[in-house]
């Protein structure tokens, strides 16, 4: 098993610090804070409902296994734990009629000022490029807000949709690497990270 990020450029303190005090005083993911909310304990019926879709839970090796609302539960405690320790973030994207549309799991390195984001939306979302601005916006306010340098992303092997969205969006291939699930289980992965340097480039950050 490899743990990611790749690249770990340790920061001074100060920037680390800066870092968990953004991740906690977060309360929505990008710029729209209307479409998303950070992920509560009441939140974990429907949020099991939400995942239970194999479209949506198949790709993604961080979420809890078994999967059932009492592990669900936890999930959001433990990001919610994460939260406050400046280390993760877990948001619900809700739609116009109150329900879950899709999710946006962030893990924070401060130390090395470093982050991954993990999610997936609602089936009836997926194959309208929805993900591709969403990831778009997403990675921005990574960099922007809480103030990373470096983001580092992973794919299944046979996830092509991730893949083409993190080439398209600069992301520079790194190999590839072993990892593990919740249940201890693996599955190799394709690694992508960019810089910030690199992100301000491709996308024209000030
Ligand atoms: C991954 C996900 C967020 C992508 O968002 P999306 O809006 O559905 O993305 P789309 O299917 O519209 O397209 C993404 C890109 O892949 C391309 N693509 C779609 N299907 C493809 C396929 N079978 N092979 C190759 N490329 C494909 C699209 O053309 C698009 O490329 P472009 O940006 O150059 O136009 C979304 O599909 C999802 O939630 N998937 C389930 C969970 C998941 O895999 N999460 C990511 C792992 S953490």
């Amino acid at each position: 098993m490899t743990r990611i990020p790749l690249t770990r450029n340790p920061v001074p303190e100060a920037k680390a610090a800066a870092i968990r005090a953004a991740v906690a005083g977060a309360t929505s993911l990008g710029p729209d804070s209307g479409a998303s909310r950070l992920a509560a304990l009441e939140d974990a019926a429907a949020f099991h409902e939400f995942l239970g879709d194999p479209q949506i839970h198949a790709p993604i090796y961080t979420l809890p296994r078994p999967l059932t609302v009492d592990s669900v539960r936890a999930f959001i405690a433990d990001h919610v734990a994460q939260r406050e320790r400046g280390t993760g973030l877990l948001f619900l994207t809700i739609d116009e009629q109150g329900r879950i549309s899709g999710y946006s799991d962030l893990c924070i390195w401060p130390e090395w000022a470093a982050g991954e984001l993990g999610g997936a939306l609602h089936p009836d979302r997926q194959g309208q490029r929805r993900g591709v601005e969403g990831a778009r916006q997403s990675f921005a306010w990574m960099f922007d807000t809480l103030g990373l340098d470096l983001i580092c992303e992973t794919a299944s092997l046979d996830n092509h949709r991730t893949a083409h969205l993190l080439d398209g969006l600069g992301f520079s291939r790194m190999g590839e690497i072993v990892s593990q699930r919740a249940d201890g289980t693996t599955r190799p992965s394709l690694v992508w990270e960019i810089t910030r340097e690199q992100w301000r480039k491709k996308h024209l950050l000030p």
